[in-house]
């Protein structure tokens, strides 16, 4: 089962899994950060930012983002190579060429996502994968039915998830109906995984990805699969927990020898 922290709120998580990131790198220079995209990480990205600014150097940390819309110009401000660029790249100092996102060009899709997949097992595997949660119970885009197993591939987007994404572009007509995504197969070969989830808009997703039955039509119910999966949630997104008051008492209780996240 994940160990889930309950945070008072975002500040407390970014700053949370940036010192987790920060111990990583001090012992791995060149470590892996898998990045997410959208709004939940950016805690993390805003505290390791700053943690930057006070001398700490990620020159040598290397990236690799969960996914990518098809069909929209690279340069396009909601590409994810943008906001990835944006949020990521620029304000943690990071080496550009360190850091990959999946190649969502109509030319050479059908071969994009294998090449991903060589690109990270080249790169020795994700040290630590950043995660966030759809309402759907979504992980990087795999929606529901999506394989266990399954690797980087392109992905149709739900109409839910299109919907929750139109705040992000001038109509919703504009969000792309394809992704391509880094697979629940490919993420459960992380190291580490930390999904964050903030606001009771998630709980229910939470909840079933948690403690529901480990099925594809919640892909997020994948980490229970994983041995070292934390997940990081605010009150609201904690909510919909059946178990939440032995979550507080084992994060209470939480031996010294058992770091935080890592
Ligand atoms: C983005 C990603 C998605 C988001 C999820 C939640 O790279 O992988 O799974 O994490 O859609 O999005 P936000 O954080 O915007 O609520």
């Amino acid at each position: 089962m994940a160990e889930v922290i309950v945070v008072p709120g975002r500040d407390a998580a970014g700053a949370m899994v940036a010192e987790a990131t920060e111990r990583l790198v001090q012992g791995k220079p060149d470590a892996v950060l898998g990045l997410a995209t959208g709004d939940t990480p950016l805690p993390v990205y805003r505290a390791l930012a700053e943690r930057v600014r006070d001398g700490l150097d990620l020159g040598r940390m290397r990236g690799f983002a969960l996914d990518e819309y098809v069909g929209i110009p690279l340069a396009h401000p909601q590409s994810y190579h943008s906001v990835i660029e944006r949020e990521v790249v620029r304000p943690l100092r990071l080496a550009p060429a360190n850091v990959h996102v999946p190649d969502g060009r109509p030319i050479g899709i059908e071969t994009a996502g294998e090449r991903y997949e060589d690109a990270i097992l080249a790169a020795g595997g994700v040290d630590l994968q950043l995660l966030g949660i759809g309402t759907d119970g979504h992980i990087g885009f795999n929606e529901p039915g999506s394989s266990f197993a399954s690797l980087t591939r392109v992905k149709t987007l739900t109409r839910q998830t299109r919907a929750d994404n139109a705040r992000f572009f001038d109509s919703p007509d504009d969000v792309p109906v394809h992704s391509i995504t880094q697979g629940l197969g490919t993420i459960l070969r992380a190291r580490r995984l930390v999904l964050l989830a903030f606001g009771a808009g998630k709980a229910q997703a939470v909840a079933a990805a948690v403690e529901g039955p480990l099925t594809a039509s919640v892909p997020a119910s994948a980490i229970q699969l994983h041995p070292r999966a934390t997940v990081v949630v605010d009150e609201e997104a904690a909510s919909g927990l059946a178990e939440l008051e032995y979550y507080r008492h084992a994060f209470a209780n939480k031996p010294l020898w058992d770091p935080v996240i890592l």
